[in-house]
C-alpha cells in the first residue's frame, strides 16, 4: 500500500513540477512526459536541450483538450509552458477532476474543466487533443497487480485488449475533424491504433516512446 491509499498528501513530480495526487487518480508515470514533448514540438518550442523543434503547426491560440486529465499533469504543464494557449481538461471521473482543479490552482493556470465521457459533453473543436486514457488490458500476463492496486481501476483498464476507449476517441474525433492528436498506449498496441487511426482518417507522423502522434487527412475511402 503506497502513501496516496494511505489518505496521506502525496505529491508526484511531472515533468519538473510537483503535483497533489490521490487514490482519486493515476500517479503521473515518466512515459508520459514525452506527450508534453511532442505537444512543444508541434508548437515549435524547444523541449531537449541539442535538439531543433519542427516549426510551429499550431494556430496562435491553440485550443487544446486533455481528455482522461487525472490530476491534471498533463493539462497544467501545457498551461504553464504554452501560455497563449486555451487549454481544457476533461474526465469522467468527478473526484478526479476535483485534483486536476487543485493542481490548476496551486499553478495558477486557467483551465476549463469539464466532466465528460470522452468527448461527450465537449461542445466545441479543439485544435489539438492529448490523451493519456485507460489502455490497460487485465489480461496482460506481466501486470504487477500488487502495484497497481492503490490506483483507481477507473483509470487503469479498458475492455477490448486496452483499446476500447482510444478508439472511441478516435471515431469521435474523426467526427468532428480535430486536426491533431496525441495519445499514449504501450508500444505492444501501437500497430493496431496505428491502422485503426488511418482507417479514421487519421495520419501517424510520430511515435516516440509511448506516444502516438496523428495529423487528421480526410480519406474519403477510410471505413468509420
Ligand atoms: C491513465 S489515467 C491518466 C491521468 C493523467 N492524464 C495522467 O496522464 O497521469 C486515465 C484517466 O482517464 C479517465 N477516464 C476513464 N474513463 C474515461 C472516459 N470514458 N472519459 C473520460 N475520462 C475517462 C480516468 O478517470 C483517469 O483519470
Amino acid at each position: 500500500m503506497n502513501a496516496a491509499s494511505q489518505n496521506k498528501t502525496v505529491y508526484q513530480d511531472f515533468y519538473g513540477r510537483d503535483f497533489l495526487v490521490t487514490p482519486d487518480v493515476l500517479i503521473p508515470r515518466p512515459e508520459t512526459e514525452q506527450l508534453i514533448d511532442a505537444v512543444l514540438n508541434l508548437a515549435g518550442k524547444p523541449y531537449l536541450p541539442g535538439v531543433k523543434p519542427s516549426r510551429n503547426v499550431l494556430p496562435e491560440h491553440p485550443k487544446i483538450l486533455d481528455v482522461g486529465t487525472g490530476s491534471g499533469c498533463i493539462a497544467v504543464t501545457l498551461a504553464k509552458l504554452l501560455p497563449n494557449a486555451r487549454v481544457y481538461a476533461s474526465d469522467v471521473s468527478k473526484p478526479a477532476l476535483k485534483v486536476a482543479k487543485k493542481n490548476a490552482e496551486t499553478y495558477g493556470t486557467p483551465i476549463s474543466f469539464i466532466i465528460s465521457h470522452l468527448l461527450e459533453k465537449v461542445k466545441f473543436t479543439p485544435d489539438l487533443i492529448v490523451a493519456n486514457l485507460p489502455y490497460v488490458d487485465k489480461d496482460w500476463g506481466w501486470l504487477d497487480r500488487e502495484s497497481l492496486s492503490s490506483e483507481p481501476a477507473l483509470a487503469l483498464y479498458a475492455d477490448d485488449h486496452g483499446l476500447a476507449l482510444i478508439k472511441q476517441l478516435i471515431v469521435q474525433s474523426s467526427t468532428r475533424k480535430v486536426p491533431r492528436l496525441i495519445l499514449e498506449a504501450d508500444p505492444c498496441q501501437h500497430q493496431t491504433i496505428i491502422d485503426f487511426a488511418e482507417s479514421n482518417n487519421y495520419q501517424l507522423n510520430e511515435t516516440r516512446g509511448f506516444i502516438l502522434n496523428f495529423t487528421y487527412c480526410y480519406n474519403p475511402q477510410a471505413s468509420h
